[in-house]
């Protein structure tokens, strides 16, 4: 396993089953009450450039039951915000923590990050990924459905940074991929390749009613992304049939499991018969992200 987590692709099919039993694993004893020590002494610095909740929380609260510490930074409060370089703030960082999860507007900032610090550093989320995200969703997903191979993974809406590590995470798992954008909010073409490159089956459409047709798991993200506020009113009329609702849902198989990384805008991506419903997986995907990130963690730093 590559050093630092900046793309679902960094994880061969191996590593990811890897990290999910694990996280089953960490899953069950924080079930039964059982603490750890593993990672005393070890710092996670959580570097942010955006809003966080799942995020911030999830990681904090791994680090703690692991026995280490995190640290939250606004990059506001630091001196990133008045203009130090990413470059000479990684050189910093290594110096005093054991590993990097951050959050920021452009993908590069991580590969900065990577690539001038001596630490892991873990992608909290950027333009183009989301690989903690994925993880989650995998853990969830075999939860459920006991498997990854053949089974219909479904995207509805915006062709974003989740979508992107979906295509990716699919690729990697064997589950068929159709994502139903948009003219226009299509998925990163150089991503869409890359997963297709790696075994991927992943169709692009624009019929939401036609790609959740037997779809085992339905998947959706807010319609507006952070950084992309001011296209509000254009999106909410551009995606306004591509909402997962009672309606799109009967399409699918019976017993399709709907997935929403959260946060959720009820009435606008999804209805809340659908994210409230008994098809809704969210706020164990949600739950998953602790255990996950627990497991990666722990692959990283120990
Ligand atoms: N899903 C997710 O990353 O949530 P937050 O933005 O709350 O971290
Ligand atoms: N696509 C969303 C995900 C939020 C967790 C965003 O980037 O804002």
């Amino acid at each position: 396993m590559s050093s630092h987590l900046l793309s679902i692709s960094d994880l061969s099919y191996a590593d990811i089953i890897y990290l999910l039993d694990t996280a089953s694993d960490l899953k069950e004893k924080r079930a039964r009450g059982k603490t750890f020590d593993i990672l005393k002494n070890k710092t996670l610095a959580m570097l942010f450039e955006k809003s966080s909740t799942r995020t911030r929380l999830s990681f904090e609260v791994a680090m703690t039951d692991l026995g280490g510490h995190a640290i939250y930074l606004n990059y506001k409060d630091m001196q990133l915000g008045r203009g130090e370089s990413v470059a000479d703030t990684a050189r910093v960082m290594s110096r005093y923590v054991h590993a990097i999860m951050a959050r920021v507007y452009k993908h590069e900032t991580l590969v900065e990050l990577s690539e001038n610090g001596t630490v892991p550093v873990i992608n909290g989320l950027s333009d183009l990924e989301h690989p903690c995200q994925l993880l989650a969703d995998l853990l969830t997903i075999r939860e459920y459905k006991g498997k990854f191979k053949g089974l219909n993974f479904v995207w509805i809406g915006d062709g974003n940074n989740v979508c992107n590590s979906a295509m990716l995470a699919c690729a990697l798992t064997g589950m068929k991929m159709t994502a139903a954008c948009p003219q226009g909010y299509e998925p990163n073409a150089e991503i869409l390749a890359k997963a297709r490159a790696l075994g991927g089956t992943i169709n692009i459409i624009n019929d939401p009613m036609k790609a959740a047709k037997k779809a085992d798991i339905l998947s959706t993200d807010v319609w507006v992304s952070m950084g992309d506020e001011e296209e509000y009113d254009q999106r909410l009329h551009d995606f306004a049939p591509y909402q997962i609702n009672s309606k799109l849902l009967e399409q699918a198989k019976h017993d399709v499991m709907v997935l929403h990384c959260l946060p959720a805008h009820r009435g606008e991506e999804i209805t809340a018969e659908v994210v409230d419903g008994p098809n809704s997986a969210v706020f164990d995907q949600a739950e998953n992200r602790l255990h996950v990130q627990k497991a990666l963690l722990l692959k990283l730093l120990s």
